[in-house]
């Protein structure tokens, strides 16, 4: 293994992840990301692997930690496919639960050892302002909301190995996620708009700028919390 220090982020090559490694790695700092399609304008270490597959995210995982010193990781994968309570089905909920949750439990595993090694570490995980409840994604919210337990519970676990467990929770983002599940003139995309305070989406790079500073030296006496970056949504009377 190297001696050189990667933040691993899931989920890395468009949207929030990539605004991050795009910061990071103008900075000059290393990163590994992992998508599931390769991308040739991707700065540094690029892993292929489907997160939401048990046995593929666990081989990359672990070649991943073979071969890297991952002392940051951000758990940014994700997976909404909006469905009502009736229409939920098995195999929709285990692929939101497994690409949230699983992802990010079996991406945590894997890195803790060399971080309670190094005794310094930063573990940040991905939410969204989902967490306080979502009209018709009922299943997004509970696993972001799920997201919200395991940072506060690894947070108490880890607090005297100095990692801190964080999570940034964002509220509507344009990305291709969020043009997939809102697409333009959808009545769900004209009443999250309205429903912001601030009057309009967030950019990627302004999700990047909260992780980022919840990654640095900076941030190093805060742990266990939850950060909402979300032009004031999660304050707002109006969930959608
Ligand atoms: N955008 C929003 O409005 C919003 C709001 C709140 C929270 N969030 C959360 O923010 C995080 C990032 O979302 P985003 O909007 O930035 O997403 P995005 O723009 O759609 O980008 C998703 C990234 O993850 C990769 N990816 C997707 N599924 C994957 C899988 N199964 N295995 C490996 N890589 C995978 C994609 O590459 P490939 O397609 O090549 O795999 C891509 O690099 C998610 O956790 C999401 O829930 C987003």
């Amino acid at each position: 293994m190297s001696n050189i220090e990667f933040t691993l982020i899931t989920g890395a090559t468009k949207g929030i992840g990539r605004a991050l490694v795009d910061r990071l790695h103008q900075r000059g700092e290393r990163v590994i990301g992992v998508s599931r399609s390769h991308d040739d304008s991707f700065p540094d270490v690029l892993i292929t692997a489907d997160l939401s597959d048990p046995i593929a995210r666990r081989d990359a995982l672990a070649s991943i930690v073979r071969e890297y010193g991952v002392t940051r990781l951000v758990n940014n994968v994700g997976f909404n496919q909006m469905q009502a309570l009736e229409n939920i089905t098995p195999a929709m909920y285990q692929k939101v639960m497994d690409t949230n949750l699983a992802a990010m439990v079996d991406a945590t595993q894997a890195v803790c050892p060399h971080m309670r090694q190094r005794k310094q570490g930063r573990i940040v995980n991905i939410a969204s302002r989902s967490l306080l409840g979502r009209k018709g994604g009922s299943v997004y919210a509970a696993a972001k909301a799920a997201m919200v337990g395991f940072t506060r519970s690894w947070a108490l676990e880890l607090a005297r190995d100095g990692i801190t467990v964080n999570c940034v929770a964002p509220g509507p983002v344009s990305t291709d996620m969020f043009e997939r599940n809102n697409p333009p003139g959808s009545e769900s995309r004209q009443l999250l708009t309205q429903s912001i305070p601030m009057g309009r989406m967030g950019k990627p790079e302004e999700v990047a700028d909260l992780i980022d500073y919840v990654l640095s030296d900076g941030a190093s006496f805060i742990t266990g919390q939850t950060l909402f970056v979300c032009g004031g949504s999660s304050i707002s009377q109006q969930h959608f």
